[in-house]
């Protein structure tokens, strides 16, 4: 069990002209042995945290305390230790390696800090077992479900028995019942293991198996509640208006920097290379708001 304590965390991104503020003195605290969940908006910096506190990336300014030890004075080699051995991710897209086994990919984890081969797959069984696998150990990712394959992910998460997992939108390419299913998985896990968790969720719906919710918009922390103090009908009503709102009004930018790179492109200021790597990025970008515009139309 991690407790994290982030205080007052800065962290800009530059790119060329532009700097976008991800995290805005953000301050925050995680008991050990919670299970928190994180909601808000596309764009109010919530990978941008979970990534700071997973020391994949780094504050401009604040400090982050794991277990009472800042994270962000650590050096190269304390930062690839810490992430190997107290950190679990678990991303919304699977990141299982195709051509090998659940199993295998179980192991992979544990092959990087030097497990001996008995003893990874005596563990590996046991994960996969853990999280409903028991029976598709041997499967390679494209003969398991969605749901299936995430459960992989999350038994990858848990291989070298971390202290703090971190998962980002993990239901985010799941349907609805398959989403609760994992969400249920989780939860069982924090009760049956003890780990702190803290997941990131544009569906604040899954948030009623955390024992806190914190809602992020614009770079910060605006309220921590528990899903007992305010219903979660009543999440969804603040969110749901700002979210829809924030997402249209992401989409017209993301749609205006489209045609202004077109013009420069033509305009001569920016090379092919530049227009293609900066109009993928831009469309992937659109993408995703499309497809969490189309949510709301269910
Ligand atoms: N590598 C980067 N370079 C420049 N800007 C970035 C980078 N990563 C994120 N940003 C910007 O920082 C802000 C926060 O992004 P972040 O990915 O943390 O949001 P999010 O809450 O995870 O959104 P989503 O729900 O869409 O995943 C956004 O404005 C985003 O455009
Ligand atoms: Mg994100």
């Amino acid at each position: 069990m991690s407790s994290v304590i982030c205080k007052n965390v800065i962290k800009i991104y530059r790119t060329d002209a532009v700097e976008t503020v991800a995290l805005r003195e953000l301050s925050m605290s995680v008991r050990e042995g919670e299970f928190r969940v994180i909601a808000g908006p596309s764009g109010s910096g919530k990978t941008t945290l979970l990534n700071c506190i997973g020391a994949i990336d780094m504050p401009d300014a604040g400090t982050i305390l794991v277990d009472r030890e800042d994270i962000t004075k650590f050096s190269e080699k304390e930062r690839i230790e810490y992430r190997r051995k107290k950190v679990g991710f678990v991303f919304q897209f699977f990141n299982l390696v195709p051509y090998l086994t659940a199993i295998e990919n179980v192991e992979l984890p544990m092959i990087a800090i030097g497990i001996p081969r008995e003893q990874r797959i005596k563990r590996a069984r046991e994960l996969l077992s853990l999280v409903g696998l028991k029976s598709k150990i041997h499967h390679k990712p494209h003969e398991l479900s969605g749901g299936e394959q995430q459960r992989v992910a999350i038994a990858i998460a848990l291989a070298n028995d971390p202290s703090l997992i971190l998962a980002d939108e993990p239901t985010g390419e799941l349907d609805y019942a398959t989403g609760r299913q994992i969400v249920r998985l989780f939860r069982d896990l924090h009760r049956e293991l003890n780990k702190t968790i803290i997941m990131v969720t544009h569906d604040i719906s899954m948030a009623v198996y955390a024992d806190r919710i914190s809602i992020m918009r614009d770079g910060k922390i605006i309220e921590t509640t528990t899903p007992a103090e305010k219903s979660i009908a009543e999440l969804l009503m603040i969110d749901t208006d700002q979210l829809l709102a924030n997402l249209e009004e992401r989409k017209e930018i993301l749609l205006r920097e489209i045609k202004k790179l077109e013009e420069d492109y033509r305009a001569g200021m920016i090379s092919l290379d530049q227009l293609v790597q900066r109009y993928t990025e831009l469309k992937n970008e659109l993408q995703k708001i499309e497809s969490e515009l189309r949510k709301f139309l269910i």
